[in-house]
């Protein structure tokens, strides 16, 4: 008898996240290419083409620079990969700065890519961009708490939701969100009480990241949990495998080979 929760056998649409509220967690891992999103096929409900690709991808500091262009070329790779999944689109910085400019850039996700829903950040000052594109046929994935788009206005990544206040307005941007349609949202680096409450504040589900165990569902960036992405590692981050160690083994074990002349063996050759 495996020991492992069943895999996924169906195509995961917006219903099935919709009905999961409350009943089963919901898994989310990121993908940037077509390989990685082909393992995670049939083993998480949603993938995310997150804009850290930005940095775990291509070697940025923050996820400021990628471009909408980025964006539907690694979206056209992951749902090249993975076909049970619901894939999201991250809409990077600045193709969203007003209700026109994100149905125009969101429509050509929508038109350019397999991906089922695009992703924002931002709460209520936000709320009616999220409402024109959900009133143009276009799911939308919100995002709260701490948000790496806003790291400069905000003057670094700030843990939220540490006093009532906070968690107040967490609640309200949550609220805002799902009235103005996001069929589920991310919730970002929050203190655990505050997750709990903008949780339990909304009928749409929740993603944690760095956000407790609270949430309805978690993500977490591929090249983070297997141990691909070294230069930091944040508290709320576990790593489930040590990529970047077997690489490096594999590859020290590559080069004595070939110095030594031991690769190709006659097993490898024609
Ligand atoms: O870009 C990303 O990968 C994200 C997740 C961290 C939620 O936004």
């Amino acid at each position: 008898m495996s020991m492992h929760t069943p895999k996924i056998d169906k195509k995961v649409t917006l219903s099935t996240i919709a009905k999961m509220k409350g009943r089963e967690p919901i898994t989310v891992v990121t993908a940037y290419d077509a390989l990685f999103a082909k393992l995670f096929d049939g083993e998480v409900e949603m993938i995310l083409v997150g804009d850290s690709l930005n940095m775990s991808f291509f070697g940025k500091e923050d996820t400021l620079s990628a471009t909408m262009d980025q964006m539907i070329y690694h979206t056209q790779a992951v749902c090249n990969g993975a076909k049970l999944p619901l894939i999201i689109l991250d809409m990077p910085f600045g193709s969203y700065t007003s209700p026109e400019v994100a149905v125009k850039n969101a429509s050509r996700a929508y038109q350019e890519t397999s991906a089922q829903a695009v992703k924002i950040e931002g709460g209520k000052e936000r709320a009616s961009i999220v409402e024109a594109l959900t009133q143009n046929s276009i799911a939308v994935l919100g995002h709260i708490g701490l948000m790496p788009q806003f790291l400069r206005s905000d003057g670094g990544y700030k843990i939220r939701g540490k006093d009532q206040a906070d968690i107040d307005v967490l609640v309200e941007d949550a609220i805002a969100l799902e009235k103005a349609g996001v069929f589920a949202i991310v919730v970002e680096g929050v203190k655990e009480e505050a997750a709990k409450a903008i949780t339990e504040a909304v009928s749409v589900p929740t993603i944690g990241i760095g956000a407790g165990n609270s949430t309805d569902g978690q993500v977490l960036v591929w090249s983070d949990m297997f141990g691909f992405f070294e230069d930091f590692k944040p508290k709320f981050v576990k790593q489930y495998c040590n990529g970047a160690k077997e690489v490096r083994e594999g590859l020290e074990q590559y080069r004595d080979e070939v110095k030594a002349r031991e690769f190709p063996s006659a097993e490898y050759s024609y």
